[in-house]
């Protein structure tokens, strides 16, 4: 992937944060975009913002836990701008609860849409973007798929799922000698909507929550996210930490292998409100 000029790139969960940002600077970068979120609103800003900059732009309400309809929304793409080459997989949502107190419909959920929705963009998308012959596949994770806390048990099943999916991923294009880098995306706190959009196990002070996230956790503009993202892209590196504090946590991770459960959950604790 040399640079992004008419290349076809497709962004779920476009209509906010990180998605609203990655299309804003891969139009900026000369890309072609492929928008789609279930947040019309959302996605209609976006839409605004990337056609002031004069990138052509395809836009679609998508839900990614829907495969059929992701299946069809591929073909579709594909059709309309002749090729596909990158799809970042970003739409994402959170959900704390401690284990003891989430119901099994409340992980499921999690599950469908961080990592079954990476999973359906991967498989609708694959066969367009080898034969475009410059493809990449981009699946955002989180600094939750490097390590577990407590309350976060369905995001950290679904972010380590991710990563897990990813990294076989490129070893499976490399062995088969597919045209496709694959990269996967490990934010630290990152200053968007997460949080606010985010749900809870009763009892659990959502405003808090988010108050919490905005002003002890997120350090990274989703601008700043979406430069490193397509730095990373462009060099087609197989993992990427986006924020100093994803860089630092990923070291005491390594350095302390499973201690880092006694060392990260007392200090979590006293930054977020429990899970229950
Ligand atoms: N913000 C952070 O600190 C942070 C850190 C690590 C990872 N991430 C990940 O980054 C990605 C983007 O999150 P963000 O921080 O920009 O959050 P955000 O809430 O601002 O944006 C997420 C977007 O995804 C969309 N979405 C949710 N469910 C969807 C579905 N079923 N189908 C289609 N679209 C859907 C939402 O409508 C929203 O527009 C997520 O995967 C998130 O888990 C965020």
């Amino acid at each position: 992937m040399e640079g992004f000029v008419w290349k076809v790139a497709v962004v779920t969960g476009a209509g906010s944060g990180i998605g609203q940002a990655l299309a804003v600077e891969l139009a900026r970068s000369g890309a072609k975009l492929a928008i789609c979120d279930v947040d019309t609103e959302g996605l209609a800003q976006t839409e605004e913002r990337v056609k002031a900059i004069g990138a052509p732009v395809k836009v679609d309400r998508l839900d990614v836990t829907e495969r059929e309809a992701f299946l069809a929304y591929a073909d579709a793409v594909a059709a309309h701008f002749g090729k596909v080459n990158q799809i970042y997989n970003n739409a994402g949502i959170a959900f704390t609860g401690d284990i003891e107190v989430s119901q099994f419909k409340d992980i499921e959920r999690v599950m469908d849409v961080d990592f079954w929705g990476v999973v359906n963009g991967t498989k609708a998308f694959l066969p367009h973007l080898i034969a475009s012959g410059d493809g990449h596949v981009i699946n955002i994770s989180s600094v939750f798929g490097l390590f577990a806390v407590p309350g976060q048990a369905a995001y950290n099943s679904a972010k380590f799922a991710v990563r897990g999916f990813t990294e076989a991923l490129r070893q499976e294009m490399i062995l088969a000698g597919h045209p496709v880098g694959v990269t996967t995306v490990h934010p630290g706190g990152i200053k968007t909507a997460i949080a606010r959009n985010a749900t809870a196990v009763e009892g659990v002070d959502r405003d808090e929550l988010a108050k919490a996230f905005d002003t002890r956790l997120a350090r990274t503009s989703p601008q700043r996210a979406a430069e490193v993202i397509l730095d990373a892209v462009r060099k087609n590196q197989a993992r990427v930490l986006v924020g100093n504090d994803a860089k630092v946590l990923d070291i005491l991770v390594r350095l302390t292998g499973s201690g880092y459960q006694r060392l990260f959950s007392p200090v979590l604790r006293r930054v977020l409100p429990p899970g229950h």
